[in-house]
């Protein structure tokens, strides 16, 4: 088989010296013309255990090549795999697509023969379909069908995961597609690794609701452990005493940090909106020493909400402690489209807000007020979801 893999990173260089390994004819391609400099030079732009090796031996055994300019090898190939990166999109944490649907158009452009062009990339259900649009309006007469092939390796185990995947994913109906993307992963029925395939669509959801499944049991279990920390008990021990169980199985069940890296946080955003409404540790004071914003503001940063604040004189001083949010010179475009507002200092200002107008500005009327400054009954009945200290939204019975 000959493959053209579209984008060289994590996925595009391990992706493509497997399969060379495995005996195919690949050229990686990549618009860093940098790192296509340094691939030709033996250097490996990523730290992969393995990886070296691999592309070295491969590329002498020339089975593997490197590129700036996809129109020969895609021309040439069975099959084009699109593994550029999908971002969050600045603003509201969606996936950015940009570069898969620019990658697309360019392969549209130099398709020959019958080519199956897969996306590795990790997609939202529906890019097959705009992939395939793109392309069949591009260049209509082109002989081609669009597959979904998620990608599940771990950094830091990738070749050992491609190599020994627990499953492989192909996401299309069209016969000839599986026929072609079942010779790419013969290799691998030696190593008994199932191949699925199933619809585009569910490829694609396939791969959101395998990361979105691993990363809530890390945050299940940091709940737990927190729990744990409250009750005396052991979070590890907790840990094992499910994990044995096998309809929940061991992994992913380390309480830690969180998950970080390119692809949980990115894949799992919420992109909330939530507007604070003072900043300082008290009002009539610029002063934001230890001032609670700080750990309040921070944390819901931490959970991929977007944070817009606003204070009548502390804005300065805060920028300091708080450099990736966004200052609103009012409260009203503060709150405007904001899925929640927090008040956190009690300024006199915020007490005679036009709350009519708050509530049409707001995209959901969430208000949480940590200073008590407004009256539960009268915040119910303009129509908020209102949570307060220490105090029930409606009377007590
Ligand atoms: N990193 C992982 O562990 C992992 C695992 C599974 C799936 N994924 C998914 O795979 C995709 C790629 O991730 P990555 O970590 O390899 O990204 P990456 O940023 O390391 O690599 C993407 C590469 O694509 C190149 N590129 C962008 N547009 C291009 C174009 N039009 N033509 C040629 N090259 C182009 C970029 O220069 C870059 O080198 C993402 O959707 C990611 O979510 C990543």
């Amino acid at each position: 088989m000959r493959i053209a893999m579209i984008g060289t990173g994590y996925v595009g260089l391990v992706s493509g010296a497997c399969f060379a390994d495995f005996g195919h004819q690949v050229t990686c391609v990549d618009k860093d013309a940098g790192k296509i400099a340094a691939l030709h030079r033996g250097e490996i732009p990523i730290f992969e255990p393995g990886l070296d090796a691999l592309v070295v031996s491969n590329v002498k055994a020339k089975r593997l090549d490197f590129t700036t300019d996809l129109a020969a090898p895609v021309a040439e190939a069975d099959a084009v795999f699109i593994a550029v990166g999908t971002p969050s999109r600045r603003g509201d944490g969606h996936a950015d697509l940009t570069y898969v649907y620019s990658a697309a158009r360019e392969i549209a452009a130099v398709l020959r023969g019958f080519t199956v062009v897969v996306t590795k990339s990790t997609v939202p259900v529906g890019t097959g379909d705009e992939v395939e649009r793109l392309i069949r309006e591009a260049n209509p007469s082109a002989d081609v069908v669009i597959a979904s092939n998620p990608e599940f390796l771990r950094e830091g185990a990738a070749i050992r995961d491609f190599k020994f995947p627990d499953r492989i994913v192909v996401g299309t109906s069209d016969e000839r597609g599986r026929k072609v993307l079942g010779d790419v992963y013969r290799p691998l029925s030696l190593n008994q690794a199932p191949l699925m395939f199933t619809a585009r669509r569910t490829a694609e959801l396939i791969k959101y609701a395998a990361n979105a499944f691993l990363a809530t049991k890390i945050t299940f279990i940091n709940e737990i452990a927190d729990l744990a920390e409250k009750v005396g008990a052991d979070v590890q021990e907790v840990a094992r005493g499910i994990g044995l169980d096998n309809r929940i199985g061991s992994k992913f069940l380390h309480a830690g940090p969180g998950f970080g890296g390119s692809c949980f946080p990115k894949d799992t955003r919420a992109g909330k909106t939530v507007a604070v409404l003072g900043l300082t540790f008290k009002p009539d004071t610029d002063d934001m020493r230890e001032a609670p914003s700080i750990p309040l503001v921070t944390g819901l940063l931490d959970m991929g909400a977007k944070v817009r604040a606003h204070d009548p004189v502390g804005m300065e001083q805060a920028r300091k402690e708080l450099p990736d949010i966004e200052y609103c010179d009012d409260p009203y475009t503060c709150v405007k489209g904001a899925d929640a507002m927090v008040v956190v200092t009690e300024w006199v200002q915020y007490r005679t807000l036009d709350l009519e107008r708050v509530k049409r500005e707001m995209a959901q009327p969430v208000v949480v007020d940590l200073r008590n400054i407004y009256r539960p009954e009268e915040m119910v009945a303009l129509g908020f979801t209102y949570e307060s200290i220490g105090r029930a939204a409606e009377p007590l019975v």
